[in-house]
């Protein structure tokens, strides 16, 4: 397959509806009125839109394009993901968690607005989230249903949270396959979400389905070995967030259980096998394989 530019469009389709989204509108019959929670919208809004890479929410159109269906279809749904992401960054930074003064090349959430509006900030975004699909996402309730039910599994206690209590509680302590676990539950998960929602929308045949969700899998995978690398040998000023947090944090890495030289060299296979299952994907994938590839080659 050749190189594609990565796809401009589809990140500015979501930076334009993130942007537009109104947290505190009221339903038209709604009694309820949110006066006096500006503060919380600023800080949601403030790491909302601090200029993140968008790749799940692209990843979501990129497959929504792929299986036939004009991605605007799914944008409340590639929205909602980024929230649900944008959530996890914010206590992930918090310090009873990774303890992070640097994200998106700014203060952290807590940094600037304090540990508990940054801890009800995330629990608001999630909760927009849900909200986000069940009110603005077409295809009908079994389609809202479904996406929802993806969203809810990949993002709960076989999901991002729960990668997120192993990371912390086996600090220290992973072997190998333990590792992949933790590594496939904290970030795989939520960026297959992504894949698996567009087959929600759009299901295709069952062989053609399997390797949409092998792909997803390698692709999840591939993101947070490049994450373990940039921690080490990649810069502050490029990540926008601060590099060796792993190393003070004791965390296990696939650079500190395999060594920089070996964890290159998983990443460049698991390039490789997620760019192959998309060979078995009839769809336009363009789009798709320069997602991977920039997964793969980010230094940010
Ligand atoms: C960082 O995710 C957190 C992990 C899951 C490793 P990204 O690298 O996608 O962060 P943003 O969204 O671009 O800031
Ligand atoms: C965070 O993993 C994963 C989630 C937020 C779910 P990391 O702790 O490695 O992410 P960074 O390196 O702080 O972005
Ligand atoms: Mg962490
Ligand atoms: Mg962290
Ligand atoms: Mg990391």
């Amino acid at each position: 397959m050749a190189e594609h530019d990565y796809p401009e469009h589809l990140r500015e389709m979501v930076e334009d509806y993130l942007d537009a989204l109104d947290f505190s509108s009221p339903l038209p019959d709604d009694q309820a009125d949110a006066a006096g929670t500006e503060g919380l919208v600023e800080a949601m809004r403030y790491s909302l839109l601090a200029g993140g890479k968008r790749i799940r929410p692209v990843l979501a159109l990129a497959t929504c394009e792929s299986l036939g269906e004009p991605p605007q279809r799914l944008l409340p749904t590639a929205a909602a993901i980024e929230l649900v992401h944008t959530y996890s960054l914010i206590h992930d930074d918090l310090p009873a968690m990774d303890d992070d003064d640097l994200r998106r090349g700014r203060p952290t959430c807590h940094r600037l607005y304090g540990d508990d509006t940054a801890i009800l900030a995330g629990d608001a975004l999630y909760a927009e989230a849900v909200r986000l699909i069940s009110e603005r996402q077409e295809g009908g309730p079994a389609v809202v249903v479904g996406i929802l039910s993806e969203l809810s599994r990949a993002t709960g206690v076989n999901g991002m949270v729960g990668g997120q209590f192993l990371d912390l509680r086996d600090a220290g302590h992973a072997g190998t396959d333990a590792l992949r676990r933790v590594h496939a539950l904290k970030t795989g998960r939520l960026m297959a979400c992504a894949v698996h929602c567009g087959l929600v929308l759009a299901p295709p045949a069952e062989q053609v389905d399997a390797a949409y969700r092998a792909f997803a899998r390698e692709l999840g995978l591939l993101f947070q070995i490049v994450d373990d690398i940039l921690d080490v040998a990649g810069s502050e000023a490029d990540l926008g967030k601060p590099v060796g947090a792993d190393e003070r944090m004791g965390k296990v890495t696939y650079v500190s259980l395999h060594g920089l030289g070996r964890a290159r060299a998983m990443a460049t296979q698991t390039h490789a096998r997620a760019r192959e299952l998309l060979h078995a994907v009839p769809g336009p994938v363009d789009d798709l394989v320069a997602l991977t590839d920039l997964v793969f080659a980010r230094h940010s």
